[in-house]
């Protein structure tokens, strides 16, 4: 995905940071063991994890027993992902924004974010992240847009809130094709980049079932729903609810659709004269 031209909202998960811990869902150990295979990661490997969150991706990555850098500037967060990997000697986490953090060059054989790579600057990240790679290292980024599974529900909690809450309505119509539009934005500008060629890139698929309390948490986790004020999450809570006992949904079933890209350094080109 393209970097975010709105970063202003960039911490606002870390104000509902409980709610994110408890609603977003892991990325798939599936997912996380395909990329690893892909990046030829081995266990030891130093991995950079950017805006790891709770750790949705910290703790899939080391079941593959590759060691994790964990970046999260957000306090809270930082402090609920230190908590679920205290046990982990193979876990350091660290605090700060990514264009800001610091370890010599050629420190990591992968650098890795899920749903994180477009808060950052893109005139820093992927120069940043080739800096900070072993030569033949990789860049891994995934992102996943959950939709409710059925059509209908997902229209009619669309008619709500699209009033006030535009960002949380997803068209069934076009969901998969806006993402693969969305994901070819991400790769062309990975290639301008100079730094990384994509090398592979796939979409993929997994289930939640979520119980209506779920849901809301779900929609609070994204940027735009955790900025709002108490009265108008209540608003939105309510709105939603009522659609939900409209369809008789007693839990709401998501289609959790994936997007991983994995990029290599790029080549030098080199131009040979007389
Ligand atoms: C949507 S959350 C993703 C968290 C987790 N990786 C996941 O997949 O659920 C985005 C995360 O990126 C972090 N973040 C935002 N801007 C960042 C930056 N410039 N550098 C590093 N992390 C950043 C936020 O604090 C937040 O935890």
């Amino acid at each position: 995905m393209k970097a975010n031209t709105r970063r202003a909202n960039r911490s606002a998960f870390d104000e509902v940071a409980d709610v994110y811990d408890t609603a977003r869902p892991g990325i798939p150990h599936d997912l996380v063991t395909s990329i690893v295979r892909e990046t030829g990661l081995a266990p030891g490997d130093q991995v950079l994890e950017v805006g790891a969150g709770s750790g949705q991706l910290t703790l899939p990555l080391r079941a593959a027993r590759v060691e994790v850098t964990a970046l999260e500037p957000g306090g809270r967060l930082r402090c609920l992902l230190a908590k679920h990997t205290a046990d982990d000697p193979g876990i350091t986490v660290t605090g700060g924004f990514f264009e800001d953090y610091t370890a010599p060059g050629g420190s990591f054989a992968a650098v890795v974010s899920a749903n994180a790579w477009q808060w950052i600057d893109p005139a820093v990240s992927y120069g940043k992240a080739a800096d900070l790679l072993i030569g033949g290292g990789h860049l891994a980024l995934i992102w996943n847009f959950p939709i409710v599974a059925d059509p209908t529900l997902q229209q009619g909690l669309n008619e709500v809130l699209a009033l006030d809450y535009p960002d949380a309505v997803r068209d069934p119509a076009t969901h998969l094709s806006g993402i693969e539009v969305r994901a070819a934005e991400g790769r062309a500008e990975l290639a301008a980049s100079g730094h990384f060629e994509a090398i592979s890139w796939q979409v993929s698929h997994d289930s939640l079932r979520l119980v209506p309390d779920a849901y809301y948490k779900l929609l609070l986790s994204y940027a735009n729903a955790a900025v709002l004020d108490e009265s108008a999450r209540a608003d939105l809570f309510e709105r939603a609810g009522a659609v939900l006992a409209e369809h008789g949904a007693e839990t709401v079933e998501m289609d959790n659709v994936l997007y991983a890209c994995v990029a290599r350094l790029a080549g030098i080109v080199r131009t040979v004269t007389d």
